[in-house]
């Protein structure tokens, strides 16, 4: 096939939670390496674009950045269709903002009919580990309920964030990827 006639796919991957529960930092830590302590919070929602090539396929990936602010919940809802995979953060530090992912994913299953998406759990700043509110238990099992992939991640030390987004993509080219079997 020339690479003029090769197939192209739209995929949209979208990261939700409250905010300041690290969803921009994840982004900028997997995209550009960086991390910031002092990052600005969302105002609405925001995408970047990447082109990965598999298989003489060309992928136009974009990943959605939404803001976790109360006040914006109806506009982050708007971006949720069409979403090939769905990215649930909370921080562990913080019970209620694990709790609120209830909300999310009742706005996923509204907002995308079926089941035919890519879900993750991501208990994010895990370098906080001592000031952890959530027990690992109750997340995981949470995740499985729901038949997400779960990643403790730290964008600040820069760990779980690669192995999030490789699990991700192995689940959504192989649905029947066990990321627990790895
Ligand atoms: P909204 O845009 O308001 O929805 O927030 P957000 O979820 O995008 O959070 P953001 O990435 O802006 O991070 C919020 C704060 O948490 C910032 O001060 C970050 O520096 C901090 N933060 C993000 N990730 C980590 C992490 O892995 N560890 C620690 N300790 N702090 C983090």
């Amino acid at each position: 096939m020339s690479k003029k006639n090769a197939e192209t796919r739209q995929i949209k991957i979208i990261l939700l939670g409250e905010s300041g529960v690290g969803k921009t930092c994840i982004i900028n830590r997997y995209f550009e390496n960086k991390f910031s302590a002092d990052t600005e919070s969302t105002l609405g929602s925001y995408s970047t674009t990447k082109t990965i090539v598999k298989n003489k396929i060309k992928y136009i990936v974009d990943i959605w950045d939404t803001t976790g602010q109360e006040k914006y919940h109806s506009i982050t809802n708007l971006y949720i269709k069409g979403s090939n995979i769905v990215i649930l953060v909370y921080s562990i530090d913080s019970k209620s903002t694990f709790d609120k992912l209830n909300y999310w994913y009742d706005s996923v299953k509204d907002k995308i009919e079926g089941d035919d998406y890519v879900l993750a759990v991501v208990g994010s700043k895990y370098d906080l580990f001592e000031s952890e509110e959530v027990p690992d238990e109750e997340a995981k099992s949470w995740a499985d309920s729901i038949g997400a992939i779960f990643q403790f991640t730290s964008a600040k030390s820069n760990s779980g964030i690669d192995l999030l987004f490789e699990n991700l993509a192995r689940k959504y080219f192989n649905p029947n990827f066990d990321y627990k079997k790895q």
